[in-house]
C-alpha cells in the first residue's frame, strides 16, 4: 500500500501549521533572541518597539503567570531569559504584531545591554571546567583493567564527530486558538503533543485539560521536534492566554537554524583491546557529548551512547562513560539514532585504528567479533533472535563482496588519480524508549453507523508513514477495505498522556494499540453477525468487507453488521492501551532488559576519491536488513534510503560551525551543506533479510526509523580506505565530517 498521504503531498493539498486560514483576528508572534552566546542582561529597551504602530504586546518572563520552566528531563531551562542569557539566539521576549512585517520592524527595535561572560563552545573545554548538566552515567561488564593485559595489541585515540542540522522540510511553527472559558487550542508542529500540552500548562498555569493539542502532520522532524517544537508553542499560548486572540509563530528558515539544537558534537577517547586473533578482549570509552546550554533530552541521548557503544559486536569486558557537558549552544537534542551514531562511529573508529596498526584490512576486525546469540550487552541484556552474523555472511554473498574487492584493487592499481575504497558497516540498535516508562500508547478507534472507521493514536505522522501502517493494522484485523478508514489528526483530547513519536517505536507501540482495540471491537462483532445468521461464533471471520462463514462469504456485508449493531446497542467504539511487556532497566545498577528487540543490518559502501581535488563519490551501497516481516516494504525501503542519506551527509559533508564567540557560522544553505541527489550514491540496493521476524513488532514488522541511518558510518571508512590507497603515509584520523577539504590534506600529508 502507498503512504495514504502521497496524493494530497504530490498536489500540495497535504496540509501543515503554515498553511491553515487564520481567524480573521489572528495575530503574528516573533521571538527577540540573544545576540550573544553568554551573558548577564544590564537592561532591555522595548519602548520603541511597543510604540510602533501594530505591535500589539511584547512579552517577556514577567507575563508567565506558572513557571518560567520548559526543562523535560532537568528543569533547567526558562522559556524567556530572566537575568542571563546562556545562548546565542536563546529567546528573551516574544513580539505579538498585526502582521510579521511589523513583527520584525518591532524586533530591530529592542536593544540590549549585556555585560558578556566567557563563552564555552566546545565539550572537552567544557570538561575541563567542570561544566556538566548532570552527573556522568558509565556501563560496565567484566574487568577491562585485567583483560588490557592478556591482551596482544592495545590501541588508544581520539575521535571527533560533528552535529547536525534537522533541516525539516517544514520549520517550527504553531497556531494558537483561544477557545471557551480560558481553553486553549495549540495547533503544533510536534512530535510530543502531550509534552506541548503538559508543558504549556505548566508556564501557564492552568490545568492541562485546559491545553489541546492537535497534530496534522509534520514536515519532517528527525527527532528534532520531540522536545523543541514546544518553545514556540508554549510562547503563542502566554500570548493568547493574555490577548485571547489567536496568535501564530513559525520560524523561518534562518531563525530555525540558529536557534534550535542539533544533533550532540561528541569529542570521544577510546582504548581498544585484542588478541593475536583478533579478538576484541576489552574496550574502554569515554565520551564527552557538547550538550549545550541546557539538559533538554541530552542525558537520555548520553544514555544511548553507552547502549549502543559496543555496536553489532561482543566485547566480554567493557567500560564506558559519558559525560554531558554544558556549553553555549543552543541545546543540542534528538536526532534520528540520538546518539547511538555517535557511540557507534567511536567502536568503528577503534576497530579502523587497530586494524591499520596490525595491518589488516577493517572489515577482519569486525568479522572476528560479532554478536551470537545469547551474548550480553554491556548493559545486561542478553542478545536473542540475533542476526548480525547472518545480515553480514549475506551482504558479503548477496552482493559479492571478493569481487568488489578485487574490482577495487585492480582500479587502484590502474587508476593513479582515482581511488577506491570500500567498507563494511554492521549495525545492532535497540528498540524501545530506554527509558522504560515511556513504553506505552494508545488507540481510539470509532466505528461510525454507515460502517466508515476513525482511528485515533498518540502516533504523529510526520513522513515516516506511520498512518499508512495504522490504517493496515485497522484493515487487517477488521476485514475492510482500506477506504473505509481514516486516520485522525493526532489530538491530546482523543489520546491523552502519549509518548513523542519517537525512538523508531510508534508504529509498534500504537499499531499494538490499535490491533488490542480492533480485536475487541471485532470480539463484538463476531456476536452480531452470529447471531444475525444463526450461527456459531467460531465459524465467522470478517474478510473483504463481508462476513465468512467456515471460510465461505455470506451475504452479510460489514455494513449490514454495524446496521446490527446499532439495532441491539453494541458499542461501536474502543480505547485500547499498550505497553510493552518484558523490558526493564535499573539505573541504579545500569543493568536490565531495556529493548523490545534489536535490529540488525550490514552495509557495504564502495566510494572512489578524486585525489586530485579531494572531492568523492559513493558508488554504491549494498544493504542487507532485517525488516523482520515487513508490513510494508516500499515504506520500509524509503526509510532505509532516506535514513542513509542523512547519515552520510552526517559523516561527509554536513559541517557545522561556531565561531569562538558561540556564533552559528553554518547558518544558511549557503554555507551548510546538505546531501542532494548529485551527492547520493549512484546506487543503492537493499535485500531484506529473511526471517521470521519478531512478536513484540507490529504485525513482525519490525521498527525502522532509525537504524539505518548507522549505515552512513560505512562511508567515513570507504573514504578513508581510498585515501589510505593513495596516500600509505596518510595516519588515519576520525574527525567527522569527512569532507572533501579533509580528504584533500590527508591526501597530501604530511605536508613539508
Ligand atoms: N522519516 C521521515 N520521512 N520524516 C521524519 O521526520 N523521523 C525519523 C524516522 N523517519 C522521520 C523519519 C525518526 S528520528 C524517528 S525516531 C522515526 O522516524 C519516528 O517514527 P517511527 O517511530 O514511526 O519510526
Ligand atoms: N529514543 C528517542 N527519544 C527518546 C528516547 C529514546 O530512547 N528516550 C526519550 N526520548
Ligand atoms: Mo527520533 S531521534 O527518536 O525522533
Amino acid at each position: 500500500m502507498k503512504n495514504i498521504d502521497s496524493f494530497t503531498h504530490v498536489r500540495g493539498e497535504s496540509l501543515f501549521v503554515d498553511d491553515l486560514i487564520l481567524r480573521q483576528d489572528a495575530l503574528i508572534g516573533l521571538c527577540f533572541d540573544s545576540p550573544k552566546a553568554h551573558g548577564k542582561i544590564k537592561s532591555v529597551d522595548y519602548s520603541k518597539a511597543e510604540t510602533l504602530e501594530g505591535v500589539v504586546r511584547i512579552f517577556t518572563y514577567k507575563d508567565i503567570l506558572g513557571e518560567n520552566q520548559i526543562g523535560g528531563i532537568i528543569p533547567d531551562e526558562p522559556l524567556w531569559a530572566e537575568n542571563e542569557v546562556h545562548f546565542w539566539g536563546q529567546p528573551i521576549a516574544f513580539i505579538v504584531a498585526e502582521t510579521e512585517a511589523i513583527a520584525k520592524k518591532a524586533k530591530a527595535l529592542i536593544s540590549i545591554e549585556l555585560e558578556e561572560l566567557p563563552v564555552i563552545t566546545t565539550a572537552k573545554e567544557a570538561k575541563e571546567k567542570g561544566s556538566f548538566i548532570n552527573a556522568p552515567r558509565s556501563f560496565e561488564l567484566g574487568d577491562t583493567t585485567n583483560a588490557f593485559l592478556a591482551c596482544d595489541y592495545v590501541f588508544e585515540g581520539e575521535t571527533f564527530s560533528n552535529g547536525q542540522e534537522h533541516l525539516y522540510l517544514e520549520t517550527q511553527g504553531c497556531y494558537a486558538i483561544p477557545q471557551e472559558n480560558g481553553t486553549i487550542k495549540l495547533i503544533s508542529s510536534t512530535q510530543g503533543p502531550t509534552i506541548v500540552q503538559k508543558t504549556a500548562a505548566k508556564v501557564l498555569g492552568i490545568p492541562m485539560h485546559k491545553i489541546e493539542v492537535d497534530v496534522i502532520r509534520l514536515g519532517g522532524g528527525f527527532g528534532g521536534k520531540e522536545d523543541q517544537a514546544t518553545p514556540w508553542a508554549v510562547m503563542t499560548a502566554v500570548a493568547v492566554q493574555h490577548l485571547n486572540r489567536p496568535v501564530k509563530y513559525i520560524l523561518n528558515r534562518h531563525d530555525d537554524m540558529r536557534m534550535t539544537g542539533k544533533r550532540h558534537p561528541y569529542t570521544s577517547f577510546y582504548k581498544i583491546g585484542l588478541t593475536k586473533d583478533l579478538k576484541i578482549k576489552a574496550f574502554e570509552a569515554e565520551f564527552l557529548q557538547n550538550s549545550g546550554a541546557a539538559a533538554d533530552l541530552s542525558p537520555a541521548i548520553a544514555e544511548r551512547t553507552l547502549f549502543h557503544a559496543t555496536n553489532s559486536y561482543f566485547i566480554p569486558n567493557v567500560s564506558t562513560t559519558v559525560f554531558s557537558c554544558k556549553t553555549n549552544l543552543p541545546p543540542n537534542t534528538a536526532f534520528r539514532g540520538f546518539g547511538g551514531p555517535q557511540g557507534m562511529f567511536v567502536i568503528e573508529s577503534a576497530i579502523a585504528d587497530a586494524a591499520d596498526k596490525i595491518g589488516l584490512n577493517k572489515r577482519h576486525i569486525q568479522e572476528a567479533n560479532l554478536l551470537a546469540e545469547n551474548d550480553e550487552f554491556s548493559y545486561g541484556q542478553i542478545a536473542t533472535q540475533v542476526e548480525a552474523e547472518k545480515t553480514w555472511f549475506s551482504a558479503k554473498e548477496k552482493f559479492d563482496l571478493a569481487r568488489l574487492e578485487q574490482e577495487a584493487t585492480a582500479f587502484n592499481k590502474e587508476n593513479k588519480r582515482h581511488k577506491k575504497g570500500i567498507s563494511l558497516m554492521p549495525v545492532t540498535f535497540g528498540i524501545s524508549f530506554t527509558n522504560t516508562q515511556m513504553n506505552h500508547a494508545r488507540a481510539l478507534i470509532h466505528i461510525y453507523q454507515d460502517g466508515s472507521v476513525g482511528v485515533s493514536t498518540g502516533a504523529v505522522e510526520m513522513g515516516q508513514s506511520v498512518n499508512t501502517k495504522m490504517l493496515q493494522v485497522a484493515q487487517s484485523v477488521l476485514g475492510i477495505s482500506p477506504a473505509k478508514i481514516k486516520l485522525e489528526t493526532t489530538n491530546t483530547t482523543r489520546v491523552a498522556n502519549t509518548s513523542p513519536s519517537a525512538a523508531s517505536s510508534t508504529a509498534d507501540l500504537n499499531g499494538k494499540a490499535v490491533e488490542m482495540a480492533c480485536n475487541s471491537l471485532l470480539e463484538r462483532l463476531i456476536k452480531v453477525a452470529a447471531k444475525t445468521l444463526s450461527v456459531e461464533e467460531k465459524t465467522i471471520s470478517f474478510q473483504e468487507d463481508f462476513v465468512f462463514v467456515d471460510g465461505e462469504k455470506s451475504s452479510l456485508a460489514w455494513e449490514d453488521v454495524i446496521n446490527q449493531a446499532m439495532i441491539h446497542r453494541v458499542a461501536l467504539s474502543e480505547n485500547a492501551h499498550y505497553a510493552t511487556p518484558k523490558i526493564h532497566f535499573d539505573k541504579t545498577k545500569e543493568k536490565g532488559h531495556p529493548f523490545a528487540y534489536h535490529v540488525y543490518g550490514t552495509a557495504i559502501t564502495a566510494v572512489t576519491v578524486d585525489c586530485l581535488r579531494g572531492t568523492y563519490e559513493i558508488d554504491a551501497v549494498k544493504i542487507v536488513h532485517d525488516f523482520g516481516k515487513s508490513m510494508n516494504l516500499g515504506i520500509d525501503l524509503g526509510q532505509v534510503e532516506g535514513a542513509l542519506a542523512q547519515g552520510i551527509g552526517w559523516m561527509t559533508m554536513e559541517e557545522i560551525a561556531y565561531g569562538e564567540d558561540g556564533r552559528l557560522l553554518s547558518n544558511a544553505l549557503s554555507t551548510y551543506k546538505v546531501p542532494d541527489i548529485f551527492s547520493a550514491p549512484k546506487t543503492v540496493e537493499t535485500i531484506p533479510l529473511e526471517t521470521e521476524g519478531n512478536d513484540m513488532a507490529i504485525q513482525k514488522s519490525k521498527a525502522v526509523g532509525e537504524p539505518p541511518l548507522m549505515y552512513g558510518i560505512g562511508a567515513y571508512f570507504a573514504i578513508q580506505q581510498a585515501v589510505k590507497a593513495f596516500n600509505p603515509n596518510y595516519k588515519l584520523k576520525f574527525h567527522s565530517p569527512f569532507t572533501p577539504e579533509k580528504v584533500l590534506m590527508g591526501l597530501y600529508e604530511p605536508l613539508s
